[in-house]
């Protein structure tokens, strides 16, 4: 598979870096998610009022809106450290113990991708989530024969981020106090990112070239940012850094974004249900069969867009292509002729 497809909302090697010199470091900053950051602002004054860490908290949703920048802001308004880590990275309960067992009161514990911590581990969060109790064993090193002794936790926060909510097991969410969803944005909120990320970067761009970016970014700051970056690499260099319409046009047009930002994995999935399965309804699993791709990432970074946008319904017998998406390719349906 291509690792570096522009239009893939998940990190890429060399995202990392610059997207930590993008990312807000305040609430105010924060772009969108009206309704969560109003509440957030809520638990933020209670907590500090009561000089108490913030309740435990799961964000999810699709890759590249916010999640962990949202973690790293808790931490800043709060005025408290942040320790990351992510589940597939912790492979040992020892792994595990380790890191709560560096945390200072108040701190954030980021665990990303916590719907990858295995059930074993995830077992250790519950007294420390609930009671800030740290159970390890002692002794013996494969358990048999060892004792479990109960060390006490500073209170803390923790932050879990997930693309896939439902695969949480139902004890590890109930233990989340707030547990928030993030939205896709809209046109307006990523025009807005779009400006931020170019004062940022220190670029001079065009209005109508901010909204070419936002219309064709998924609605995904991750990937607004990413064509951002490319585009003003084209500014640079044809267009003495000024970045207009006609070069985004231009630019976007030379790394096939299409007008709504599908990329060639979207286009596949589409014709796969059009062309190999007469519009669906069609399971996942043929589907991904039919096209080469995995069902999760179909799943969990594809689906959920064309779906946003009305182009596939998910029924309870399969996946099913709209009207609009016949339109968008323009295929002329089959039972529509005689
Ligand atoms: N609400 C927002 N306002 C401004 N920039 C954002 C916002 N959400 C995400 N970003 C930008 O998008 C990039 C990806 O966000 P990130 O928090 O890493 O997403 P996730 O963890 O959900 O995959 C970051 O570099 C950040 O600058
Ligand atoms: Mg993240």
């Amino acid at each position: 598979m291509n690792e570096n497809r522009i239009m893939s909302a998940d990190e890429q090697s060399n995202d990392a870096e610059i997207e930590a010199s993008l990312r807000p470091q305040y609430l105010n900053e924060y772009v969108g998610q009206d309704s969560l950051k109003e509440n957030l602002k809520i638990y933020i004054q209670a907590a500090k009022q009561r000089n108490e860490p913030l309740d435990h908290m799961l964000l999810y949703g699709p890759p590249g809106l916010g999640k962990t920048t949202l973690a790293f802001i808790l931490a800043n308004e709060m005025h408290s450290h942040i320790k990351v880590t992510a589940g597939p990275s912790i492979t040992k309960s020892g792994d595990l113990a380790a890191v709560l067992s560096t945390l200072n009161e108040g701190d954030v514990l980021f665990i990303d991708e916590i719907h990858r911590l295995p059930k074993m581990i995830e077992e250790i969060l519950y007294p420390a989530m609930e009671d800030y109790e740290l159970d390890i064993m002692v002794g013996s090193d494969n358990g048999a024969g060892g004792r479990s002794v109960r060390l006490p936790l500073p209170p803390f926060t923790l932050v879990g981020a997930t693309t896939r909510a439902g695969d949480l097991s139902a004890p590890l969410r109930d233990r989340f106090g707030i547990v928030n969803k993030l939205d896709y944005y809209n046109e307006e909120q990523l025009a807005s990112i779009v400006r931020r990320t170019s004062s940022v970067l220190n670029c001079k761009i065009e209005e109508d070239a901010v909204y070419e970016i936002a219309r064709r970014s998924r609605g995904t700051p991750r990937i607004a940012n990413r064509l951002l970056r490319r585009v003003r690499d084209f500014a640079q260099v044809l267009n003495d850094g000024l970045i207009s319409k006609d070069i985004t046009m231009d630019a976007l047009e030379r790394l096939h974004v299409d007008s709504l930002g599908l990329d060639e994995v979207d286009i596949r999935y589409l014709r796969g249900i059009i062309e190999r399965f007469k519009g669906g309804p069609v399971g996942l699993e043929s589907l991904a069969n039919a096209i080469s791709e995995e069902t999760t990432t179909l799943e969990d970074v594809y689906e959920p867009y064309l779906i946003q946008i009305g182009f596939v319904n998910r029924t309870s017998r399969g996946r099913v292509a709209t009207e609009k998406a016949y339109e968008h390719l323009r295929i002329t349906r089959q039972d529509s002729l005689f």
